[in-house]
């Protein structure tokens, strides 16, 4: 069996830095893959989806900043850099252990939907719009979190002076940055959607022609918002004229949007305590409602704690058996349970109950993919009858993974949701999130609610899984990835890989792909996972050879330093001193 995935390492000249160039596929024996080695650092180190960002986090750091700083410059340029996948314009979700309380705390800066929105909002006569039709234009646009979210951060862990985090981006807006490959090609592949909006077919087709890769591409209404966000903080954003533009924006689109100046004005960054679950002796925390990451996580990784993974080993099919099998029963908890949790009752402790995973994982005692999976009967206190989620979440997004040099970490996934969001731009140069059609079209499955409908003021539920694990009350792994609602198996992948399965951070970032999340199994297409198709049909599933566009950025902490791994399939670097 050869693998496809392999990374070079690249030494820069200060600082270690992991590439995500490909390099001549080594023979491997299995799914364990032969890549270079990870990035090492002593003291800080920054994993994120563009050299150009994590380069702008990496100076935050060498001179001293904090894991907080260092996100505002990077998620600045990610901004510009990587438009598609987050920015000003979407939300974002943040995981913080702070080294000085040795505590684990959760930012939620997820978009709400606006104050006047009904639970119809995707519905034509009755009947769910279609997704498309429901993405492009001002329809799906939720009041944004990200600015907030960095102010926010700023403001509990930062030390750098803020205005300056953003002077990497705004260099960059104003002088011009050479478009990525990535970026290029997902422009070209996205022409139909992104010319319906003129500002957006403007910057991205400009005479016409999708922008190249390589060329310079200079954004000077995002450099000005930047300039104000430096030096008026979040509230430049969510009052005034930037405020304006994005209403004017989403109510003037083709399909016109709900969104009002008080929307804007009333966004607060809710902070939240994180979720945990044990897994093999740590403890592995995350997001919790409105986002279904850290459950879901959770869960399976609960469900396999009575099943010895290590013994089996990565090659094995019947380990795959059981993480498909796992995931499934979460993803249908997940679907009837999980929703913003201000909005609607959730048995948030009761689904990652260990006593009550425990028993919910004798039903993976068989051998064969269980015939019908249907979700479980938590411990809560409430009685509600809830329907299954009818949402559809697309990959996209992004992740960024920071550890600082006084031992700070952060695990921070950041969206607009589907690629390139609503297509619609701002005047302030970033594009508008689609965030809403995160939430289910349908209110009601023959007359039962389903708890993740649409609400003015509520929060779509996520997938996004920014993750820490922590082992006797310290980060040893900072881990996240974007993909839609295949997150969540992404990340727990990588958990098992890393913890079980003993691969560095490099090798279980670029470890084939196999996902389950609702009975078929997903194979990513040019692996050896695909090896795996016929035992698995021999077990009972239907399989899905595709690719599995990750992105992930994992953070090792150990007793020699810190060591980094960026995702192959993306654009992304680590880098450390
Ligand atoms: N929109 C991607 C997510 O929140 O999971």
């Amino acid at each position: 069996m050869r693998l496809i995935l392999a990374l070079t390492l690249a030494a820069a000249p200060a600082a270690a830095q992991q590439t995500a160039d490909a390099v001549a596929p080594e023979a491997a024996s299995g799914l364990a893959p032969e890549v270079s080695a990870p990035v090492t650092s002593e003291n800080w180190m920054v994993a994120a989806a563009n050299p150009l960002a994590v380069e702008a986090g990496a100076r935050v750091l060498r001179e001293g900043g904090s894991a907080a700083d260092a996100m505002v410059a990077v998620q600045a340029v990610l901004g510009l850099v990587e438009p598609q996948s987050s920015g000003l314009g979407g939300g974002a979700f943040l995981v913080y252990y702070d080294a000085a309380s040795g505590e684990v705390t959760t930012l939620d800066g997820r978009e709400t939907a606006p104050l006047s929105v009904t639970p119809t909002l995707f519905q034509k006569d009755g009947e769910p719009m279609g997704f498309w039709d429901a993405v492009v234009g001002g329809l799906s646009v939720g009041t944004p979190g990200t600015p907030a979210l960095m102010e926010t951060a700023h403001r509990r862990w930062g030390t750098a002076n803020w205005g300056g985090l953003f002077d990497e981006a705004i260099s960059l807006a104003e002088g011009g940055f050479a478009v990525s490959p990535r970026l290029a090609m997902l422009v070209a592949g996205d022409m139909d959607r992104l010319t319906v909006a003129p500002t957006t077919a403007a910057y991205f087709y400009p005479n016409g022609e999708a922008i190249a890769e390589g060329a310079t591409l200079v954004n000077a209404a995002y450099g000005a918002t930047l300039r104000a966000l430096a030096s008026e903080g979040a509230q430049a954003f969510y009052t005034g004229e930037i405020a304006e533009g994005i209403v004017a924006t989403v109510r003037g689109a083709a399909q016109p949007g709900r969104l009002e100046m008080r929307d804007l004005a009333n966004y607060e960054v809710i902070e939240r305590p994180a979720v945990c679950a044990p897994y093999r002796g740590a403890e592995v925390c995350g997001m919790g409602p409105p986002s279904s990451g850290a459950l879901t996580v959770g869960q399976i990784l609960g469900l396999l704690q009575p099943y010895d993974l290590a013994a089996l080993g990565p090659d094995a099919p019947e380990a795959w058996r059981l993480i498909g099998d796992a995931s499934r029963l979460a993803f249908a908890d997940r679907g009837r349970y999980m929703a913003d949790s201000d909005f609607v009752p959730m048995p948030t402790k009761g689904l990652v109950d260990p006593a009550y995973l425990a028993e919910r994982a004798q039903l993976l005692e068989g051998d064969m993919a269980l015939e019908e999976v249907a979700p479980g009967t938590p411990p809560w206190d409430h009685a509600m009858l809830l329907a299954d989620d009818q949402s559809l979440e697309l990959p996209s997004t992004s992740h960024i993974s920071i550890v600082d040099a006084d031992g700070n970490a952060l695990s921070m996934t950041t969206t607009i949701e589907n690629g390139f969001g609503s297509r619609l731009m701002a005047p302030g140069g970033f594009l508008l999130n689609n965030e809403l059609t995160d939430f289910s079209f349908r209110t009601h499955s023959d007359g039962v609610p389903i708890a993740n409908r649409v609400e003015p003021g509520k929060r779509p539920r996520s997938s996004m899984s920014p993750t820490i694990v922590m082992e006797d009350g310290a980060p040893v792994l900072v881990v996240g990835s974007p993909g839609g609602s295949r997150i969540i198996g992404y990340v727990a992948k990588t958990i098992i890989s890393h913890m079980d399965w003993g691969m560095d951070v490099q090798q279980a970032v670029a470890m084939p792909h196999l996902v389950n999340r609702f009975g078929t199994y997903d194979l990513e297409e040019g692996t050896s996972a695909e090896t795996l198709s016929e035992a698995l049909t021999a077990m009972g599933y239907e399989t899905n050879v595709r690719g599995l566009t990750s992105g992930l950025h994992v953070i090792a902490i150990g007793p020699d330093g810190l060591s980094g791994g960026a995702d192959p399939r993306r654009e992304g670097v680590a880098i450390g001193e």
